[in-house]
């Protein structure tokens, strides 16, 4: 959907900013909003467009820069820990090639730490989007990451 059609769900009600920004980013492929999308909303509720950029930059649910398709999170709280969520991690980001922001080379991927995801009984575990893995090793991280670039996992 392009900005144009999000803008005509809403009024021009100053308080429907975050939603509208949040229709926005969830549109674009790389989950982001460009300074132009910030002036179109800005103009629309006719605000300045300092503050939509002020919002954009103060929420974390939002980014300025194009993010990665695959958002992995691996936990590294207590029981993970223990069993060695920290060489997974290493692991994982060898694997991808990450930067020093722990993105992928291909740009596919960003990896961080997480607290407890709840997911204790299955630890190590991660979560990629929205779906959770556990008992995690390096044959079922690099099963899991081909499946992610071959485009046959649900993540
Ligand atoms: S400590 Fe890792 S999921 Fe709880």
């Amino acid at each position: 959907m392009n900005i144009e059609n999000i803008l005509k769900k809403y009024s021009k009600d100053k308080s429907y900013l975050l939603e509208i920004m949040h229709d926005v980013k969830e549109s674009r492929e790389n989950k982001y909003l460009s300074l132009n999308d910030l002036k179109v909303i800005s103009k629309y509720l006719n605000i300045n467009l300092s503050a939509a950029y002020g919002a954009a930059t103060f929420y974390s649910m939002f980014s300025l820069k194009p993010q990665a398709k695959y958002i992995i999170k691996i936990c590294s709280s207590t029981v993970c820990h223990i069993k060695k969520s920290y060489n997974i991690l290493s692991f994982l980001k060898s694997l991808l090639n990450c930067d020093d922001e722990n993105l992928s080379k291909d740009g596919l991927f960003a990896v961080s730490e997480a607290e407890c995801l709840g997911l204790c009984d299955i630890s190590p575990s991660m979560m990629i989007n929205n779906q959770v893995y556990g008992d995690l090793d390096e044959n079922s991280i690099k099963r899991i990451v081909e499946e992610l670039k071959n485009g046959s996992s649900g993540a």
